[in-house]
C-alpha cells in the first residue's frame, strides 16, 4: 500500500484519486497532506495557464486537471465553471467553450479511473460487442496479445476494457447524433473524457425527467418523442440499456436523451430483446404517472417483430451462405 494513501482521511470522496497518477516526488515522512498535494499539482504541470474557476476538492483536482488539460491545450475548453453531477462511473462538469469552436458551455463526462469505477454490471450488455480500441476499431479477436491480457485481467487489459465501453458512448452518440435523435452532440474524446453538447444554463444543468414535472396536456407528445428515438435506435441496430427517467433531461421544452455506455446491439447480444422490454417498462411506468396509457410488452414485441427480427433473418441467412 503506498504510503501517500495516508493522506486521504479528511476527503473520502477522492481520496482513491491520489492513487492514479502516483506523483513523481519523493514523499518524506515530515510533509504535511497539503505539501504532497502542491508536488503532485506540480508533477502533473497542468496548474499552468488552466487554472479553473471551479475549485474541487484537492485530490478531485488532480484528477481533473490531468484529464482536462488536454481538451485546454486543444482550445477546446478554457474553464471548468461548476461540477454538475457525480454519478457512480463519472462525474460531469460545466465547462466554457474557447470562443472560436462557435459553442459557449460544453459538458465533459470524466470517467473515475479505472480502477475505482463502479461499472454497472456490464456482462449482459458485453456480450457479443466487439471491443473497441482508442482509435474507435474493432479489436480482432485473434489479437492473441490484447485477448490474454483481458482474460487476465491484467491492468492493460482492463484498461482496454475500459476504453472500449467509453467508446461505445461516443460513437453511439456520434452515429446517433447524426441520425437526428435527441442526444447530446459529441466533440471530443480522450481515454477518459467525454465532451459533449451541454444542456442548461450557466446557473442550472438540465434536470431529468425524474426531478422535473412536465406540462400534463404535453406528456403524450414527450412520451411519443421517446418512442421515436427507441425507434431511431432500434433502425441503427440499436437498444439504449438503461433508459429511464434518469437519463432523459428536460430543458427548454425538450427531451435529451443520455448516457450511453451500455447500448446493445440487436443482432450480437442474446439478452437485446429483454433489454429493450425492460427500457420500454420503465419509460412507459414513468409516463403513466401523467396517465398517459400504454401497453410496454405489445410495444416491445411490435418493434422487435418490424426492427430486429428482419435483421437477425439476414445475420442468419449471411450465416448460411458463408458455411
Ligand atoms: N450533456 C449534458 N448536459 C447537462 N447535464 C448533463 C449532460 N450529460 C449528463 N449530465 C448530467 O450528469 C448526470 C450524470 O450523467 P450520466 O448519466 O451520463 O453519467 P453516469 O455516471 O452514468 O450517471 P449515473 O450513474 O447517475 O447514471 C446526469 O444525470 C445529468 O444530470
Ligand atoms: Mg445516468
Amino acid at each position: 500500500m503506498p504510503r501517500y494513501r495516508e493522506i486521504t482521511d479528511d476527503n473520502e470522496d477522492y481520496s482513491d484519486y491520489v492513487q492514479v497518477r502516483p506523483p513523481k516526488v519523493q514523499l518524506g515522512p515530515k510533509k504535511t497532506p497539503s505539501e504532497i498535494l502542491g508536488e503532485i499539482v506540480e508533477a502533473t504541470g497542468l496548474e499552468d495557464g488552466f487554472n479553473p474557476t471551479f475549485q474541487p476538492a484537492k485530490y478531485e483536482k488532480v484528477w481533473l486537471l490531468s484529464s482536462l488539460g488536454v481538451f485546454y491545450e486543444q482550445h477546446l475548453i478554457n474553464d471548468v465553471l461548476a461540477q454538475v453531477k457525480g454519478g457512480k462511473e463519472a462525474t460531469v462538469y460545466r465547462c466554457m467553450a474557447y470562443p472560436e469552436t462557435g459553442l459557449e458551455l460544453v459538458a465533459a463526462k470524466v470517467y473515475r479511473p479505472r480502477q475505482f469505477r463502479n461499472l454497472r454490471n456490464d456482462k449482459m450488455y458485453r456480450e457479443g460487442r466487439e471491443m473497441l480500441t482508442g482509435e474507435g476499431r474493432a479489436i480482432k479477436r485473434t489479437d492473441h496479445r490484447i485477448m490474454r491480457a483481458i482474460g487476465k485481467k491484467t491492468t492493460f487489459g482492463e484498461q482496454v476494457q475500459h476504453t472500449s465501453w467509453l467508446l461505445y458512448e461516443y460513437t453511439t452518440l456520434e452515429k446517433l447524433h447524426a441520425a437526428g435523435a435527441a442526444v447530446p452532440q459529441p466533440f471530443a474524446v480522450s481515454d477518459n473524457v467525454i465532451v459533449m453538447e451541454y444542456r442548461g444554463d450557466y446557473h442550472r444543468a438540465a434536470p431529468t425527467l425524474q426531478e422535473s414535472v412536465l406540462p400534463q396536456n404535453q406528456a403524450q407528445a414527450f412520451f411519443e418523442e421517446v418512442l421515436r428515438n427507441i425507434e431511431l435506435m432500434l433502425q441503427h441496430g440499436l437498444v439504449h440499456g438503461d433508459l429511464s427517467a434518469y437519463n432523459i433531461l428536460y430543458w427548454d421544452n425538450r427531451l435529451t436523451l443520455i448516457d450511453f455506455p451500455q447500448v446493445t446491439d440487436i443482432r450480437s447480444n442474446p439478452n437485446a430483446r429483454f433489454i429493450l422490454e425492460r427500457d420500454l417498462k420503465r419509460v412507459c411506468e414513468y409516463f403513466d404517472r401523467y396517465d398517459v396509457k400504454s401497453d410496454w410488452f405489445k410495444l416491445a414485441k411490435d418493434f422487435w417483430e418490424k426492427y430486429a427480427e428482419p435483421e437477425l433473418e439476414v445475420e442468419n441467412l449471411l450465416a448460411d451462405l458463408s458455411e
